[in-house]
């Protein structure tokens, strides 16, 4: 793994002040990524659409001050001071530090909001990190402005990396695939490469409605829920059975075979929930509301011959994923039955998305 490829060897430019603003993409993950090493090494290739509307939009502002040996920074969430969330980001700073010795030099100012509720129960770390990365290389181009924009998005995905793995995927879009993978080129541990190949048409601007069946407090944080694959009984052949099933995933999304889309998902899904439910201590993440939505949703398939599945996260939330030319038949059924399901109804329309944008 060569990562000294991201050590800046010379910083042209001398900056005294900066500010940057990132607009970046949360991202659902199709094959899924549960179980790592240090430092933030997947145990499996996984990959995921990026989504268009929820995200996070942060701004860092940069003053040169002394240099010190930790990183120096304020955090603000939604206009107001976070000391909460100020740990997780010094350790961010801690681990990339040996990438971006620049921000050693700077007191960085951190402003940063979500285009979705914060206690949704919908993940932040992924946009919220892959924001703060792509706002770093910002401020590393504007020192070395050769940079090219193919070495900042690897960069910016390997900078998220060591944040949240997942947020290796939100830097670039519609399809991110994260993890060394024989059959998908260029891929790579430590960082999310596009999918490389030819997308069918029927994948294009699929949707994703999130629906929000607990608010709450995530019970196992991502952490913990990685950890609990070290001494899992099931590991070894999770880990084969993911790598397998993104070769499978990789030609069903060249293909457009819906059906086999379909059951793939689903069953990364139910295979997430299901290392849960077998390890020690064991989790059920899902809500009564989760599994009554998946019951509708298999029924309405069979019933109206749809191309609607699910997919889920380390928690109770559904993610309805459905082709663009179903819409008229899908929306109606969410708003009309499934929102019953919802904690106050909520849910969220999104759709497949580019990735970073620069503000
Ligand atoms: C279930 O990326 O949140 O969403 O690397 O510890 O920050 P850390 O974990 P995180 O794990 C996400 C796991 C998942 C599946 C996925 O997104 O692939």
């Amino acid at each position: 793994m060569n990562t000294a490829q991201f050590i800046p060897k010379i910083l042209l430019e001398k900056i005294e002040k900066a500010s940057f603003t990132w607009q970046t993409p949360s991202n659902i993950a199709l094959v899924k990524y549960w179980g790592k090493s240090n430092p933030q090494i997947p145990k499996n290739a996984s990959i995921s659409f990026t989504l268009k509307n929820c995200h996070t939009i942060t701004t860092i502002d940069f003053s040169k001050k002394e240099t010190t040996e930790t990183a120096v920074f304020e955090l603000f969430f939604e206009g107001k001071e976070k000391e909460e969330f100020k740990p997780k980001i010094a350790a961010f700073f801690k681990r990339v530090q040996e990438y971006c010795p620049y921000i050693l030099e700077y007191k960085m100012s951190i402003n940063s909001e979500n285009s979705f509720p914060h206690s949704s129960g919908i993940a932040s770390s992924a946009s919220g990190l892959s924001a703060i990365a792509m706002c770093l290389m910002s401020l590393e181009q504007k020192l070395n402005p050769n940079l090219t924009q193919e070495f900042i998005h690897k960069k910016a995905s390997f900078l998220a990396r060591l944040g949240s793995g997942s947020a290796s995927r939100s830097i670039e879009g519609p399809l991110v695939v994260w993890g060394a993978h024989p059959e998908i080129a260029g891929s790579s541990d430590i960082f999310g490469v596009q999918f490389p190949y030819k997308v069918h048409s029927v994948f294009e601007n699929y949707q994703d409605a999130i629906l929000l069946v607990d608010k709450g407090e995530k019970q196992v944080s991502s952490t913990v829920g990685h950890n609990l694959m070290h001494a899992h009984p099931f590991a070894e052949n999770r880990f084969k059975q993911a790598n397998e099933n993104l070769s499978k995933m990789s030609k069903i999304l060249q293909e457009g075979d819906c059906k086999a889309f379909i059951n793939l998902v689903e069953s990364e899904a139910l295979t997430l929930h299901a290392m849960m439910l077998t390890s020690n201590p064991y989790f059920i993440l899902m809500k009564p509301n989760t599994l009554e939505i998946i019951h509708k949703i298999w029924e309405f398939r069979a019933t109206q011959n749809s191309n609607i599945c699910f997919t889920l996260d380390a928690g109770a939330n559904v993610h309805v994923l459905y082709p663009q030319s179903e819409q008229d038949t899908v929306n109606p059924f969410i708003e009309n039955v499934l929102a019953d399901y919802c904690q106050k109804k909520q849910y969220i329309y999104d759709s497949v998305g580019l990735g970073a944008k620069k503000l």
